[in-house]
């Protein structure tokens, strides 16, 4: 079961009926807000009734700071008192957070056996008139607004598992589909920093053996001639991708491989296509090709390259790729394109199979280039990204394309942590001076298995790749815990 992340959930449920114990299965501890937990903070212990008032004051406090920083909070009270429940469904509202309300819906006599079995049993008819006011409130949650969500006795106190492991996944990413170009379907791992101490080929060899392992669907590289801003710093080790394509199609069988994105900015687009189709004849036609117009001045001048206008470079986006497809092409014929003229297209060796060029950038002139000339779009995973690949699926059908012959690529950078308090405690290491929850939504912070569900999500709306560079990814055990993200394109 997902519920919405971050939220106020707020229990209702008798004493005995698990409401403590299904919270803490899902939640870490500080998200959970207790009046008993709080009552033997200001009081004696959990059941001292004479610290109810201050134990709720308590609670009120706490409820109203979590809340004005959207952060989740699951109030563990009975849940019976409709005036607190619709003060925190108000407190909630105001800044935006969904309202949940979770009934559990454990039979009166389990909740009877288990307070009857308790070192300091409720009263029998207290329990009696909790049930029956429980009973009531459920009856009332929907029309107060909240999203009820029922839970059984005992289910739930089974964690998640892991997902589909590797080696289940892997069929899947084998299969083959009409559209030679569609391998690339599935979650390709995009690295983007490379933090080998002393090795780099033993790490690049370890984080690929990983990915094939997790039954990933390829492997993409940055190219940058500088460590990126918004990756880490300029003096991080970026190396050059297409030669570090090279050593992983060495030490991979099933991956397919390339980078995301190019600029064309950087080669002369005839060079690329020549170690695009080494790569692919080296990898037996696992080689694509992510493309794009360049945006980092800096880069260029520090390797004394030129820099030229937005416009020029989109028109060298659009040659680049001309050339490409042309060189690829079987036989050795002069060209002559739209933009470009060839006097013979003398290219060996040849790809196997397609190449698929991705085109990288959002612009409205990126999306029409990428759905004429392209193989496919790739665009950020947020709103903004997916409205653009809807708008650029349809320019592919104005093209005369067949929308379902293209990739409809996203780059995604998930913050993964193997269980709830993991996730925490990394957005708390990498969130710098951003606001956790702010940072935690960024990138929708959570387990393997919720990320996969997110990312089937994005599947049903056409998506068919995920580029995924998970946030502060370091070391080959961070690419196995992506295991269960294999499915998520089916
Ligand atoms: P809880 O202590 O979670 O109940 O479970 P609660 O609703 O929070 O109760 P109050 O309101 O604080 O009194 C009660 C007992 O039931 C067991 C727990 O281990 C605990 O001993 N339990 C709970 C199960 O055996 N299975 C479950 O699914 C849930
Ligand atoms: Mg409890």
């Amino acid at each position: 079961m997902s519920l919405p992340d971050p939220a106020l959930v707020v229990l209702v449920g008798a004493s005995g009926s698990g409401k403590s114990t299904w919270a803490a299965s899902r939640y870490r501890v500080a998200e959970v807000v207790s009046s008993d937990a709080l009552r033997a903070v200001v009081g004696s212990g959990e059941h001292d009734l004479d610290a109810s008032t201050d134990a709720f004051a308590l609670l009120e406090q706490v409820v109203a700071a979590r809340l004005g920083r959207r952060l989740t909070t699951v109030i563990d009270t009975l849940g019976t008192d409709a005036t607190r429940r619709r003060a925190w469904r108000d407190a909630a509202r105001a800044v935006g957070l969904p309202t949940v309300a979770v009934a559990l819906d454990t039979p009166a006599g389990v909740c009877r056996s288990r307070n009857a079995a308790r070192d300091r049993p409720v009263p029998a008819r207290v329990l009696t008139s909790q049930l029956a006011s429980v009973a009531a409130t459920v009856d009332l949650l929907e029309a107060e607004g909240w999203q009820v969500v029922r839970v059984a006795p005992d289910h739930e106190l089974i964690e998640p598992g892991g997902g589909v492991d590797a080696a289940a996944a892997t069929p899947g990413q084998r299969s083959t589909s009409p559209v030679e170009s569609t391998s690339l379907r599935g979650v390709v791992l995009q690295l983007s920093r490379f933090p080998a101490e002393g090795d780099l080929l033993a790490w690049l060899r370890e984080m690929a053996a990983a990915a094939e392992e997790a039954g990933l669907a390829g492997l993409a590289l940055m190219d940058h001639l500088i460590q990126i801003p918004q990756v880490g710093r300029a003096w991080d080790p970026i190396p050059e991708p297409w030669v570090t394509l090279g050593a992983l199609a060495a030490s991979t069988t099933r991956l397919q491989l390339g980078t995301l994105v190019t600029p064309v900015t950087f080669r002369a687009p005839g060079v690329t296509a020549k170690a695009a189709a080494t790569l692919s004849a080296l990898t037996g036609g696992r080689a694509f090709v992510g493309v794009g117009a360049g945006w980092w001045e800096r880069e260029h001048a520090a390797y004394g390259l030129g820099f030229p206008s937005a416009r020029a470079r989109l028109d060298a986006l659009e040659v680049g790729i001309e050339t490409m497809k042309a060189l690829w092409a079987p036989g050795t014929k002069p060209y002559a394109g739209q933009r470009v003229s060839l006097p013979e297209t003398t290219s060996y060796p040849r790809p196997v199979g397609e190449i698929p060029v991705i085109v990288g950038g959002g612009g409205d002139r990126t999306l029409r280039i990428a759905a004429r000339l392209g193989d496919g779009c790739n665009v950020p995973s947020d709103e903004v990204g997916l409205a653009k690949m809807v708008r650029y699926l349809a320019l592919v059908g104005q093209a005369g394309r067949d929308p379902r012959s293209v990739h409809a690529t996203v780059l995604d950078l998930p913050l993964v942590g193997r269980d709830r308090d993991d996730v925490w405690a990394r957005v708390e290491r990498h969130r710098g001076r951003a606001a956790a929850a702010t940072f935690a939504a960024r990138h929708h912070a959570g387990t393997a298995t919720e990320h996969a569900t997110r990312l089937a999500g994005l599947a049903d709306l056409g998506v068919t790749t995920a580029f995924v560079a998970p946030v502060g990814l370091d070391g080959p055990d961070d690419v196995r815990a992506l295991a269960p993200l294999a499915t998520a394109f089916g």
